[in-house]
């Protein structure tokens, strides 16, 4: 098999992908999954345990080298701490993170640890309950905190809690920071993506001047972390505190982007905000071989445009996050 690292037309190694294992979320947050979306993917369109290891096996071998599992809300995919542990140990896979809402954490928390996920991303946009029962659907804030506190139990560290900063909310960064700095969680505020006429309505708050106050609140310097992702950090100089910010509009990021995205039911999608794709269900199921699929995979990446066009076209509707995997 070919081995040459996967490279776009850009010139960027692409080295991670974001797996989505399900469309289906127990919350609706206002920003992702339109209230009264039904569009749901059929359960056989779910590509299974078996599809999935033999494709993820095709990229490893190609030069992937890390995982993350989003949804929907991936924890409930059923018996999804196997599923890592079969991807987990595929040759050239180097880490396998995952992304939740912590809904179902606290009782999870141990065996997806025990499965081999070596990083956890929480989502949570505020720590009042009734802004969290406003933004994300339901009032779930208890759960989140239990869940919190079990994947601390377990042993997962950082935990990066995310924030989509919106009008909304953005009053209560602050109080944000005040309690990861508490208790040791990355903190990483994230800016809201024109993704449907429902996200366009919780208001878009550009990060740069809350990123301004920060700095000079705590004297922050820059900082690295690992994950390779598009947020840039900063911390204090004893390292207690570090922040990050994810401004896909503000600063878009589009050069250095690394991954791309398999949905739930197979599509590749190479960019957040643009329609390329690559099927590769049809390909699994039609019987391609591992070389098959091999050449799919180059192009596909082939595929990945340069940037998206939030500013440009921000009323292009491309997907919701649901189905795209956040
Ligand atoms: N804008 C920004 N982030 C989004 N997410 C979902 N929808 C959006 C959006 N419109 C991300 C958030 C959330 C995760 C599940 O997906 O980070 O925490
Ligand atoms: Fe569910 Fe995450 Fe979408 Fe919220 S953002 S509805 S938690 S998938």
């Amino acid at each position: 098999m070919i081995t040459a690292p996967l490279t776009d037309r850009f010139g960027r190694a692409i080295e991670y992908l974001r797996l989505s294992v399900t469309d289906r979320c127990d919350l609706r947050c206002a920003y992702c999954i339109p209230n009264g979306f039904k569009d749901f993917e059929e359960p056989e369109h779910w590509l299974t345990f078996d599809e999935i290891e033999r494709l993820l096996g095709v990229f490893a071998a190609l030069g992937m080298k890390r995982l993350r599992l989003t949804g929907g809300e991936p924890l409930l995919r059923r018996n999804v701490s196997e599923l890592v542990q079969r991807i987990a140990a595929l040759p050239g896979i180097e880490d396998v993170s995952l992304s939740t809402n912590a809904t179902q954490l606290a009782r999870m928390a141990v065996e997806l640890k025990a499965a081999g996920v070596t990083r956890l991303n929480v989502s949570l946009d505020s720590l009042d309950a009734d802004t969290v029962a406003r933004i994300n659907g339901r009032p779930v804030l208890n759960e989140i905190l239990a869940g919190l506190e079990a994947a601390s139990a377990a042993g997962f560290a950082p935990i990066k809690l995310n924030m989509v900063v919106m009008r909304d909310n953005a009053d209560e960064v602050d109080a944000m920071v005040d309690f990861c700095l508490e208790r040791g969680y990355v903190l990483r505020l994230i800016e809201l993506m024109p993704m449907g006429d429902t996200a366009r309505k919780m208001g878009y708050v550009d990060l740069q001047p809350i990123k301004h106050q920060l700095q000079a609140r705590f004297s922050l310097v820059d900082a690295m972390l690992p994950g390779g992702g598009p947020a840039r950090y900063l911390g204090t100089t004893d390292g207690r505190f570090t922040v990050g910010f994810i401004t896909p509009l503000s600063q878009h990021f589009c050069a250095t982007c690394n991954r791309v995205r398999l949905t739930v039911d197979g599509q590749m999608n190479l960019c957040l905000g643009q329609e390329e794709r690559m099927d590769f269900r049809t390909l699994l199921r039609g019987g391609a071989s591992d070389d098959e699929l091999a050449a799919a995979v180059r192009r596909a990446i082939d595929l990945k445009p340069e940037r998206h066009d939030f500013h440009e076209q921000p009323n292009k509707l491309i997907r919701f996050m649901n189905t795209t995997g956040g």
